[in-house]
Order: C-alpha cells, then sequence, then structure tokens
C-alpha cells in the first residue's frame, strides 16, 4: 500500500536510499530533514518493509517530482508508476497544473518511467550532475489524468 512516510520509516528509507543511489545517497541527516520538512513524502510499504518511495515539492500551480526510488530486487513490477500515480492525482487534487521533474540523461528506467507516465523533454542542461553529466528537464501537465 501507498501511505505516507513518517520518522519511524527512516531506516527503511535509508536502506532504499543506499540501495539506489549509492555514492549520491542523500545522509541520513538529510533524510531526517526530509522527514520533518514540508515535502510529501510516499512511500510502498510491505508489511515493516518499505519498497520504494516518491518525494514531491508542491508550489501553487506547479508540483516537482524531486526523487522516486524503488528498492532493486522489487522493481519492474510497477512501484514506481503507482507512486507516480498518487503523486499526480494529490497534485491534481490541490490544484497544481504542471509537474516538472530533471533526470540524468543517461538514466534509462527513469526517462523509461517518466515517458510512460507522461512527461515530455522540455530543456537539456549541460553537465548539471557534474562534468559530462547532463540533466534533461521533463513535464506534463495535470489535467489529463486518470482516475
Ligand atoms: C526508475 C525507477 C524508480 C523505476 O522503478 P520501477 O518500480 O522499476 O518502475 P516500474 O516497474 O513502475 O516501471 C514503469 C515503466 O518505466 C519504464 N522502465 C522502468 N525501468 C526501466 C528500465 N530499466 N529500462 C527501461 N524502461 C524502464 C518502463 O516503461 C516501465 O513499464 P514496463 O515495466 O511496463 O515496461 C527505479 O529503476 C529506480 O529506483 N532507479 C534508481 C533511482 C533513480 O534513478 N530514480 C530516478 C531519479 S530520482
Amino acid at each position: 500500500m501507498i501511505r505516507a512516510a513518517d520518522l519511524a520509516d527512516l531506516a527503511a528509507l535509508l536502506e532504499v536510499e543506499r540501495a539506489c543511489f549509492g555514492a549520491d545517497a542523500w545522509s541520513d541527516h538529510v533524510w531526517q530533514s526530509e522527514l520533518a520538512g514540508s515535502h510529501v513524502i510516499d512511500v510502498m510499504a510491505n508489511g515493516e518493509s518499505l519498497t520504494g518511495f516518491a518525494i514531491v515539492m508542491l508550489a501553487g500551480d506547479d508540483a516537482e517530482l524531486l526523487r522516486i526510488a524503488v528498492a532493486p530486487a522489487s522493481r519492474r513490477s510497477g512501484i514506481a508508476q503507482r507512486l507516480m500515480a498518487h503523486a499526480l492525482e494529490r497534485a491534481l487534487a490541490q490544484g497544481v497544473t504542471s509537474m516538472f521533474l530533471e533526470v540524468e540523461s543517461t538514466n534509462v528506467a527513469a526517462l523509461g518511467l517518466y515517458e510512460t507516465s507522461g512527461f515530455a523533454p522540455i530543456h537539456q542542461r549541460a553537465n548539471y550532475y557534474g562534468p559530462g553529466r547532463d540533466a534533461v528537464m521533463m513535464t506534463r501537465a495535470l489535467a489529463k489524468v486518470q482516475a
């Protein structure tokens, strides 16, 4: 089931985070700040274990997907797509009209997820993640979200 994250999820979130992002993983401290802050964090919970999460920043008419991740052993079973649909539906219900995100141009899995979820590229930023590591900015309108 998808539910809101809370502080008790910290250890499980860090486990997914480290398995998914390796050297780029957010620290314990960053995650504590996220859990105490205003971003919307959803988790896919399976009993006491977490298989994935999504973080969204809501800002007026716009929303930005800040992070989405699924534990390696649970991938390609639609978990990210469900987390994304949930985030889009909530944003739409709150009056958001477009969602943005950025992704490294070589991240084939994330690009596939975003294209499947209706996002289209609008801009590319060279060296955004470091030398030779470009970012693709993507967006989608929310009016077409299916319930
Ligand atoms: C990107 C990520 C979240 C996808 O999670 P997932 O649960 O495996 O994705 P889903 O099963 O919901 O896949 C939905 C669609 O995305 C696309 N997709 C997912 N993984 C893919 C891959 N490895 N290659 C190509 N397309 C892929 C497919 O279109 C897929 O639909 P399909 O399985 O019917 O073909 C996961 O690979 C991940 O955690 N990666 C590391 C973290 C990361 O890079 N996050 C994004 C930047 S914050």
